[in-house]
């Protein structure tokens, strides 16, 4: 819900206009005085309805010491260099003959739709001919706010900067929480500790990147998982970008989210940001765990069609690698098919000559030396098993030995004397000519087979980051899914190369990482929860020597972790004895059984005191059930474990609560933990504010907890 109010100044001259955006749970307000661009006044806890506004834009005026300025100078939505702002600007053009322009914005209008949750407000410099946008929408119950600026003018400039609407943080917090990566590793959260100055962190690779996911957290002091008050930033956008967090010389801190911009651009006429996606918790780091999966549910993914249930994955990357033989891959289909998948997804190998990593990518046609019938038999015979079919595909990519370069060296993205990456080059799909025939290959496939998923590849970093090209990939996607909307793509780049609410808009999966090693995927899983809804989060038991961390891990392990998300399996069921098969084949009835509510409910995380654990607990919507997963990750450093507190119970419902897999506790668990042979019945308080006992257990293991509402509470 957005208001406008519009209230005289002093002087009766002049106006204040000032917008409040309610959602669930936090207000956000902005004010623009005498027609300057609007700045945010208050961006906390929900207000009363009646709070009086200008009062509260009167409360937020600050003194002036000596040594500053005469005036503060406003931190808006695109703080201005002409106002003397102390800190990063956010807007940096010039003319084409590189002077510097300064632009005098004036408020010109603010529409509101009708449903009051879209707003756009709009500034113009007369002289420069320039306008200015700053949109805002408002998603109510997913508590979420997007915004984003954009500028437009008469004669072509150079913007080297222009910031996403640009949100003060709080000073009651110590440090921020950011994002990065590796390959293998994605998702991993740095504190970075607030000081005087400006940090960046700009991302000039060209797709969204492990190494720097555009996303933050601001908690202030106290704040933990389940408790506190915190906020959350996101950036739309699957190509270079930029964030710059600041405290000021006066004491005030802003945080600005763009794209990455080159200095050498052409002059342009339009510049646009992608959404940034905000939001404020007062329910710790969980809170905003629950705003952006649900918001990416409801509102990202939703439009572009998610089918459920999600089905069992079985992958053949990590079982056959590009050694492709019908007959075996069709062994592998019907076992993976007896251990419960529903759709086969054929990995890289399948196309002209792709023997290796160092051929064919560009020539999308199938390997007749692999497939000589096509690949109907194959399909068929998945389709036999019950399973649906889906298909790799990496079509931004070229490699030098490929009848598409050979064809078309000039379609490569920057130079042939670059470093290659994975043995390829990038397309330029900012060219038309490129995506078309990217379009009609991929077409061609999908008409010709009953493809139902397409696995969408992107194994290198840009040479540059290039805008053109992340806008030429979207308009791609968008071709594909409107002609094909009943096939769903998932976004992989190595992994989680390409995970933001951008490329999610046109995609319905994302593989995380390219680790199965279980216990990575434990804590990648857990951080990326503060984003990600479990539906989209692909997860999968990998072979049992795994193959990217060398580590042999229990099977309840990789079952229960690959299970907690959307579950695939990926290794050759060839390699499981009895005892695996057994416990694989309980992970994916229990999946079958309850994603129904799992892919609706939120994925939180718990505070445990023992350092040595990992936990989260998944919460249905009406919050009549749960299940807990609760890792050891290494032994502990004492001898027993602490109480495990749950979060998001209702604290007046009693939960009946039962250790699944109590089976498997330890030889060494002697004491008498109730779960251990018995369920609980307690209340939502209790599991909350004291938590339950655990047994002992061994690392590499983890403990699953099922909670259900007790019929008589
Ligand atoms: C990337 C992906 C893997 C697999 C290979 C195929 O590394 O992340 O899952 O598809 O490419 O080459």
């Amino acid at each position: 819900m957005i208001r406008t109010t519009t209230y005289p100044t002093d002087d009766g001259q002049h106006v204040a206009v000032i917008w409040r955006i309610d959602t669930n749970c936090q207000t956000m307000v902005l004010s623009s005085n005498r027609g300057e661009l609007p700045a945010v006044i208050y961006w906390k806890d929900r207000l009363p309805a009646d709070e009086d506004l200008l009062a509260l834009h009167d409360s937020t005026l600050r003194d002036i010491n000596g040594g500053m300025l005469d005036q503060q100078s406003p931190l808006s939505v695109a703080p201005q260099r002409l106002d003397s702002f102390p800190g990063q600007p956010g807007l940096i053009v010039h003319n084409r003959d590189g002077k510097a322009l300064m632009p005098r914005l004036r408020f010109v209008q603010a529409q509101l739709n009708d449903a009051n949750d879209h707003l756009v407000i709009t500034y113009n410099d007369p002289q420069l001919q320039m306008n200015f946008t700053c949109t805002i929408t408002a998603a109510f119950s997913s508590n979420v706010i997007a915004l984003h600026n954009e500028l437009t003018t008469d004669a072509p400039v150079l913007v080297s900067w222009l910031a996403a609407p640009v949100l003060p943080a709080p000073s009651d917090s110590s440090h921020t929480l950011e994002f990065s990566g590796r390959w293998c590793g994605e998702f991993q959260i740095n504190p970075v500790p607030w000081q005087p100055g400006a940090r960046v962190r700009e991302c000039l690779l060209g797709r969204t990147s492990h190494e720097h996911f555009p996303g933050l957290v601001v908690p202030t002091q106290g704040c933990n998982n389940a408790a506190g008050k915190a906020y959350g930033f996101h950036y739309g956008w699957s190509g270079g970008h930029k964030m710059i967090t600041e405290v000021l010389p006066d004491g005030r801190r802003q945080v600005q989210f763009g794209q990455a911009r080159d200095t050498d651009q052409l002059a342009t006429t339009h510049v646009a940001t992608a959404p940034l996606y905000v939001t404020y918790s007062n329910s710790g780091l969980n809170g905003i765990a629950r705003a952006f999966q649900t918001y990416v549910r409801d509102e990202v993914i939703a439009p572009s069609g998610l089918k459920l249930p999600r089905p069992v994955h079985y992958n053949c990357w990590e079982a056959v690698y590009f050694n492709h033989d019908v007959a075996e891959l069709q062994a592998i289909a019907t076992e993976a098919a007896a251990l419960g998948a529903e759709r086969f997804v054929l990995d890289d190998g399948w196309f002209k000559g792709r023997n290796d990593d160092t051929t064919s990518l560009g020539d999308w046609e199938v390997d007749t030396a692999k497939y000589p019938d096509g690949l109907m038999p194959l399909i068929s015979h998945v389709q036999s098993c019950g399973m649906g079919f889906g298909l790799w595909f990496e079509p931004e990519m070229v490699n030098q030995d490929s009848d598409l370069y050979r064809d078309h060296p000039d379609w490569l993205l920057g130079p042939t004397d670059q470093i290659k990456g994975r043995n390829q080059w990038v397309l330029d799909l900012a060219n038309q000519t490129v995506r078309d025939y990217l379009y009609q290959r991929i077409a061609a496939l999908l008409d010709a087979y009953p493809v139902e998923y397409i696995k969408w590849d992107h194994n290198r970093v840009l040479p540059f980051h290039n805008a053109e090209h992340t806008q030429g990939v979207y308009q791609l996607f968008d071709r594909l899914r409107e002609a094909y909307p009943q096939v769903e793509i998932e976004s992989c780049s190595s992994g989680g190369g390409r995970i933001d609410f951008g490329i999610l808009a046109r995609t319905q999966r994302v593989w995380l990482s390219d680790s199965n090693d279980a216990l990575e995927r434990t804590w990648m899983q857990n951080n990326a929860a503060l984003f990600l809804p479990s539906e989209i989060t692909g997860s999968h038991v990998g072979p049992r020597h795994c193959h990217t961390s060398g580590r042999h891990l229990p099977m309840a392990l990789r079952a229960w972790v690959a299970a907690s998300r959307h579950m695939g399996f990926e290794m050759d069921p060839k390699e499981l004895d009895e005892q695996e098969r057994s416990i694989l084949v309980d992970a994916v009835t229990w999946y079958k059984e309850n994603r129904d509510w799992l892919h609706r409910g939120t994925v939180q995380r718990l505070d445990l005191d023992d350092p040595a654990q990992i936990g989260e607990i998944q919460v249905a919507v009406d919050q009549q059930r749960f299940v807990a997963f609760i890792t050891q990750m290494t032994a502990s450093q004492q001898s027993l474990p602490q109480p495990v507190r749950l979060t998001g119970l209702a604290p007046d419902k009693r939960y009946c609560i039962t250790l699944r897999n109590a089976a498997q506790a330890a030889t060494l668990s002697r004491g008498p933990v109730a779960l251990k042979d018995r369920s609980l019945t307690l209340s939502g308080a209790l599991l909350m504010n004291q938590g339950i006992n655990l047994p002992v257990a061994f690392p590499e293991t983890l403990w699953v907890v099922e909670g259900h509402k007790d019929t008589n509470s």
